[in-house]
């Protein structure tokens, strides 16, 4: 063998190994810059070297060819699903069904059932050939692309003691801080939010481009092996084998040998799964021995040698009173419930989430119904049934508005959506004072201002759009006429107006709130578009051009400045003074030399603000993030940096440089 494939074979396995540690053990053993610069090698290589590509090469989990369509895939061994039981006594009944179908000793083995979505992975000669969802259990969607991007998923298996060819089955699942984060992040953008870490997991899963995926931190855990030679006749034995060739296995993995074994099992992990990152949803019991799970056999949709208990998600019957309609900044319409006020896992819960008009009509929901409402892993209640029993003959069934509650603009709906939106951004009051109070946030403009100011200023005629707000120095006299307001508080919110008319280019760009243009895109947009006529000019084939922006941002695009009113606004505000170009300062500035750097900021500084060290960062291509992880490359580091900061770079190998340090690397 040459030596190219030989650096490439080791780096592989280096890699793969150090994936193992960090996704499945949580035990990382080298700092992220050490593995970046391997990986960085091994890419290297790899594109001088065509010949070598293997799709299991660990450079290709973060996602390579889109793929169009999912291929259909019949599977070896049919997906059956469980019996469910939802109480000690069907548990004991089934326990009693096992053994006198047995009529011989057995175990048993308890596991969490997580909640997320079934996948099926086939590995031939120690790597992973293919991943299939359940479908509809008979066959289901090629999804390997996609699940190679997931770093808990070995690609290459450990050890040499695997059989040739075997399928292992799991969960994929979204941890809840992704979970979170990721709705957040929706919210922002008013884009419909996610109901629970499954949706999303689905969702994801789901998706064409496999980039997307990789960039949704997605986790595994693995419960089934099948195949011809399987190390052992015990499943909890196999299980154990797989974790040794680097799957992650559940610790909650238990085998009993009686009932009162596996109920203490059952009250131990009702109470600490909810300290678990992500969600499950109740415990599954199977018998151990292969043997003795093929002798009891399946019926046509369960096997009879497992069974599931679920959890008691908490619950309360309440009265639907009506459905109110909220309209965010973006022109996105909510509908929300309003309950009778009833007691739900101690608070009282008033109103519930809808979502959207699919989920009203899916629940077939009408005014005055008893509605179960329940707290799941989400922060808002939702309303999970109708109790059609209790429903009266006169209930009106609701029906999604076809106005804006507002304006009474007619609501449109893009085809293949689910969230309607009101078209009127322009005149409909909350979108406008949205678009101020987004306009007025930290990180765009940074003014003085709260919503319930915008919302009295509004009222009283002086705003009627952001470019207002730097006259609003002419109507002094009458402010300080009015309630809350004196001369103190007055001068701060002019001076903060004053102010932003210094924030530069990429934050006003960000503050103006068009659609889908976040903070990230803006600056994306900014660098490539230096002045805002440009970027008012570009067209949709250029702007998807530009990295980071697809079809729907640049569509959003369009459509904003398309409105004629939007282009009078960004006049009014060139008048005003504002920036609408990238300083050239910052043009001519603009280096590499930190690209692919994750740079944290801790402590307090001598030569510059921290704020000014985030926006060196960026400048010179890097990134500042706001916490330590295995992913960061350097801890920028002034006085007082916390110690539980210091201990987990320490801990995490991370380099820890200080002020000088700092500015020699851009120099
Ligand atoms: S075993 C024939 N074990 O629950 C046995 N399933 O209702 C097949 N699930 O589709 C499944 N955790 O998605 C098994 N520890 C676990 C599980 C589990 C979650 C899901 C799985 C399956 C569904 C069955």
């Amino acid at each position: 063998m040459d030596s190219v494939k030989q650096q490439i074979d080791q780096l592989r396995d280096e890699l793969n190994r150090h994936n193992y540690d960090y996704y499945v053990l949580a035990n990382p053993t080298i700092s992220d810059y050490e593995f970046d610069q391997k990986m960085k090698a091994l890419t290297e290589l790899e594109e001088a070297h065509p010949d070598y590509f293997d799709p299991n090469s660990p450079t290709q989990r973060v996602g390579s060819d889109i793929n169009k369509t999912f291929a259909q895939v019949r599977h070896e061994y049919p997906m059956l699903s469980l019996g469910n039981t939802y109480s000690r006594e069907e548990v004991s009944e089934f326990y009693e069904r096992v053994r006198k179908g047995l009529n011989t000793d057995f175990e048993m083995v308890c596991e969490l059932k997580y909640d997320g979505v079934s996948i099926s992975l086939i590995y031939t000669d120690g790597e992973l050939t293919q991943a299939i969802t359940r479908g509809d259990g008979v066959q289901g969607d090629d999804v390997t692309a996609n699940v190679r991007t997931i770093r808990s998923i070995p690609l290459k298996l450990q050890g040499n003691d695997y059989p040739n060819r075997f399928e292992i089955r799991g969960e994929i699942l979204m941890p809840w801080a992704v979970f979170d984060k990721l709705n957040e992040e929706r919210a922002e953008q008013e884009e419909q939010l996610f109901a629970n870490p499954r949706n999303a997991c689905a969702g994801t899963l789901k998706q064409q481009d496999p980039k997307i995926v990789a960039s949704r931190k997605l986790d595994s855990y693995l419960y089934y092996m099948l195949g011809e030679d399987l190390p052992a006749d015990g499943h909890y034995e196999n299980l154990m084998k797989a974790r040794e060739w680097g799957f992650k296995i559940s610790d909650a993995t238990k085998k009993c040998k009686s009932l009162d074994e596996i109920f203490d099992f059952i009250d131990y992990w009702d109470a600490e799964r909810k300290n678990l990152p992500v969600a499950t949803d109740g415990i599954v019991l199977k018998v151990n021995s292969l043997l003795q799970q093929r002798n009891l056999g399946s019926t046509s949709k369960f096997p009879r040698w497992a069974i599931s208990y679920k959890f008691q998600a908490e619950k309360a019957l309440t009265r639907l009173l009506s459905v109110s309609y909220q309209v965010g900044r973006t022109g996105a319409v909510t509908p929300v419930a309003n309950l009778e006020p009833v007691k739900l896992s101690g608070t009282t819960v008033r109103r519930a989430s809808l979502y959207n008009e699919d989920y009203i009509n899916q629940l077939d929901l009408h005014i005055n119904d008893m509605v179960y409402v329940e707290k799941g892993g989400e922060i808002i209640p939702k309303i999970t049934a109708v109790e059609t029993s209790k429903r009266d003959l006169f209930n009106q069934k609701v029906y999604f508005i076809q106005n804006c509650p507002e304006c009474g603009a007619s609501l449109t709906k893009a085809e293949g959506e689910a969230i309607f939106y009101c078209p009127n951004d322009v005149h409909c009051p909350p979108q406008i004072k949205g678009k101020m109070e987004h306009f007025v946030t930290r990180k765009a403009m940074n003014i003085q201002c709260g919503p319930e100011t915008i919302e009295q200023l509004y009222n009283a005629g002086f705003l009627h759009n952001v470019s207002d707000l730097y006259i609003l120095y002419s109507k002094s006299s009458l402010i300080k006429k009015m309630e809350g307001w004196g001369e103190r508080s007055l001068q701060i919110l002019l001076d903060s107006i004053n102010k932003s008319k210094e924030v530069p280019y990429e934050r006003v760009l960000y503050a103006l709130g068009i659609r889908y243009v976040g903070e990230t895109v803006a600056k994306k947009l900014a660098k490539t578009y230096t002045n805002i006529d440009s970027l008012m000019a570009a067209t949709y084939e250029e702007l998807i051009e530009v990295e980071e922006i697809g079809g729907k941002i640049a569509q959003s695009i369009i459509n904003h400045f398309e409105k004629e009113e939007n282009r009078i606004l960004i006049k009014q505000l060139k008048a005003r003074g504002l920036q609408f170009e990238l300083s050239e300062d910052i043009i001519s500035q603009q280096t590499d030399k930190l690209k692919g750097l994750i740079i944290v900021i801790s402590g307090t500084f001598e030569k510059h603000s921290r704020d000014e060290y985030k926006a060196l960062i960026e400048q010179n291509g890097g990134k500042n993030s706001g916490s330590i992880s295995s992913k960061t490359s350097y801890v920028l580091a002034g006085e007082n940096m916390g110690p539980a900061k210091l201990e987990k770079a320490n801990s995490l190998g991370i380099k820890i440089i200080n002020e000088d340090e700092f500015l020699e690397m851009i120099q």
